[in-house]
């Protein structure tokens, strides 16, 4: 009970319409970083002495280096266009033909409600893109079926194992998923490799 107060308390800003407005305003604000940097790198060209366009050439490096990580976790919580358009299947199937691991993919063809989809969403990047980064092989497996009143998410590898759930990526997912009173586990599977599921409540 206390985890659960917990990690709502974490996921005080996880609103779905919040979470929408935060990406445009990271959007507009990578946008306007880099229109400014370009404007400061020209305005040094034309003015400024050696002294003057070496420190703006600094200034530029780091304000750069801010810009790609802005943009680099704006892209990690931006849905597919795919996704709304045409659900899990769809979704997936389009994630299928831009990733380096081939996918064995059993997806319900199915729309659920945008909430539920959404967070499927994310248990399934999150996982794959683990899959890519940590497992050491060259497939995934991405099953998505529905329940009476859940909907039921697995991503599973046959690779190197030895997930750490505490990690930064699956806890804040767990978190996500408890706040929408679902549940996720990620563990080893029996025979090798690694197993992350997640159920979710679809009234
Ligand atoms: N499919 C997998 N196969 C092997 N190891 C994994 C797999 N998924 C996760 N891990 C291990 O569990 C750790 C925790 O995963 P988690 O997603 O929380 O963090 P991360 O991927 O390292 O960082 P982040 O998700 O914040 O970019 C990883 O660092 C990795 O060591
Ligand atoms: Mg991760």
């Amino acid at each position: 009970m206390e985890q659960i107060t917990e990690s709502r308390a974490r996921l005080a800003g996880a609103h779905l319409e919040e979470h929408r407005r935060m990406e445009r305003d990271l959007h507009d604000g990578a946008q306007q970083r880099l229109l400014a940097i370009a404007l400061q790198l020209r305005s040094a060209r034309v003015n400024g002495g050696d002294t003057v366009l070496r420190a703006e050439v600094d200034q530029a490096i780091t304000d750069l280096a801010l810009t790609v990580q802005e943009l680099r976790d704006l892209a990690s919580g931006l849905q597919p266009a795919a996704l709304a358009g045409g659900g899990l299947r769809a979704a997936t199937d389009e994630l299928a033909s831009r990733i380096p691991v081939r996918m064995k993919l059993d997806v319900v063809d199915r729309r659920f409600p945008a909430s539920v989809e959404s967070a499927a969403w994310f248990v399934i990047a999150e996982a794959v893109s683990n899959v890519v980064k940590h497992a050491c092989v060259d497939e995934v497996a991405i099953r998505v079926s529905a329940g009476p009143s859940e909907v039921h998410v697995a991503v599973l590898d046959a690779g190197v194992g030895g997930v750490d759930p505490q990690g930064r990526g699956l806890q804040g997912l767990a978190d996500r998923i408890a706040a929408l009173g679902g549940a996720l586990s990620a563990g080893d599977q029996p025979g090798g490799g690694t197993r992350v599921e997640a159920v979710l409540p679809c009234a």
